[in-house]
């Protein structure tokens, strides 16, 4: 559908659909209403349906008709509102991003408080539940208690994301286009705004209160296999911010040296083994785990600084001050194993590894500042 004129077009709303034939013809001219009494026609709404057995995708159609700012896609084949959400912000030209239901459980006029709150400076407006002036009608105690356990499960997986709002399930906000610029949301289920918060680069956070309606028209499309993809998608997350932190991966690589410490500390000092003197032993087998951790952390942990300071000598510049700010870690390591063995008298592998696990986030912090940082061409 193409718009009359070339207008900007500040604000692109998606509004995904599955069997909401009997709601659009209401939503639609309430949105228009809203949405044209503030910002004129530089706004557009996007349908994202997934070939609805009821045909909303005709109906939206039909509708574009009479309300012009109003662009359907239709998707054969696919199946999920955050995958429709996202496909419809891919189409978006508006600066501002936007989501709310189909089916009138989210208030249209709700969207003006959403705007102000985008005018007034905010990345990312939420309308939420948990908030003055926020609530939900008559929910059943069930869908009170699956919803909050929703959230504190959420809370438990990602609590640096998910406690940033007091709503994070809720399916109704606007984001600043910048906020997603050059980030791949790849979203499971329902909770678009979790994977908006743990994937974009969002600063300022504002929330306005609404009340979660009861549905007039058609049904919930909530199953078992969205709570199971709610798991999914949380628990992805979790691994892939893990591996996006760099002291995750340090302390990843620690832990490989810690077998190979533990491996050699084995060989050469137990009784059944090499049975040698107990430092000697240790000192050689930290060597071996310190050559271990330098390879995976250059290429790695600390890769991509490493990858701006290439040729041989400077990777064995690295690897000397590597062993270096380790050896101090080695000698507080042996330290550290000798207090809790000798003097606390715990027993020798679990005092290695607490000296392992302390001596650990000394090495990354003092790698990282005087050793990979400090040559790093691009430090910032
Ligand atoms: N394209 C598409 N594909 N749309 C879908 C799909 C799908 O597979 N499943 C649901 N939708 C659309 C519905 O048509 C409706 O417009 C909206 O997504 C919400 O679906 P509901 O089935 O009504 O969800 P709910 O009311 O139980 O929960 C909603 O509100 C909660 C509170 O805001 C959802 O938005 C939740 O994500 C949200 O947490
Ligand atoms: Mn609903």
């Amino acid at each position: 559908m193409s718009y009359s004129g070339g207008e900007e077009v500040v604000l692109s709303l998606v509004i995904p659909t599955y069997n909401e034939s009997e709601n659009l013809p209401r939503l639609i001219p309430q949105l228009c209403e809203l949405l044209g009494g503030i910002l004129s026609d530089r706004y557009e709404l996007i349908i994202v349906d997934d070939d609805s057995p009821d045909f909303t995708w005709k109906v939206a159609q039909d509708l574009a008709v009479n309300y012009p700012r109003l662009k359907v896609i239709r998707r054969r084949g696919e199946k999920g509102l955050s995958t429709a959400v996202v496909r419809g912000w891919q189409e978006a030209r508006g600066e501002i991003l936007g989501v709310i239901d189909a089916d009138l459980q989210h208030p249209p006029q709700t969207l003006l408080l959403l705007w102000q709150e985008m005018e007034r400076g905010a990345d990312l407006a939420v309308a939420s539940r948990h908030v003055e002036g926020g609530g939900v009608s008559d929910w059943s105690l069930t869908r009170r208690f699956l919803s909050r356990s929703a959230q504190i499960l959420a809370l438990i997986i990602l609590p640096e994301v998910v406690s940033r709002v007091s709503d994070p399930l809720s399916g109704y906000f606007l984001i600043r286009r910048r906020c997603l610029l050059g980030k791949t949301l790849n979203p499971l289920g329902y909770k678009i705004l979790v994977e908006v918060l743990a994937r974009g680069k969002i600063r300022w956070i504002g929330e306005v209160g609404y009340v979660f309606q009861e549905r007039q028209e058609g049904k919930s499309k909530v199953t078992f296999k969205e709570y199971v993809d709610y798991i999914r998608h949380l628990a992805r997350l979790r691994l892939s911010l893990w591996q996006e932190s760099r002291f995750f991966r340090f302390a990843f690589v620690g832990f490989t040296g810690v077998f190979v410490d533990m491996f050699f500390l084995f060989l050469l000092s137990d009784p059944t083994m090499l049975a040698l003197p107990l430092t000697r032993s240790k000192i050689i087998a930290a060597q071996l785990a310190i050559v271990n951790n330098f390879l995976w952390n250059d290429a790695w942990t600390f890769g991509d600084i490493a990858e701006r300071q290439p040729g041989i000598r400077r990777k064995i510049r690295r690897f000397f001050k590597f062993n270096c700010i380790c050896m101090g870690g080695l000698i507080l390591n042996v330290l550290l194993l000798n207090i809790f063995f000798n003097l606390l008298g715990w027993n020798r592998y679990l005092a290695n590894l607490m000296a392992i696990i302390l001596v650990t986030v000394w090495n990354y912090w003092l790698n990282l500042k005087l050793n990979w940082r400090t040559a790093d061409a691009n430090k910032n």
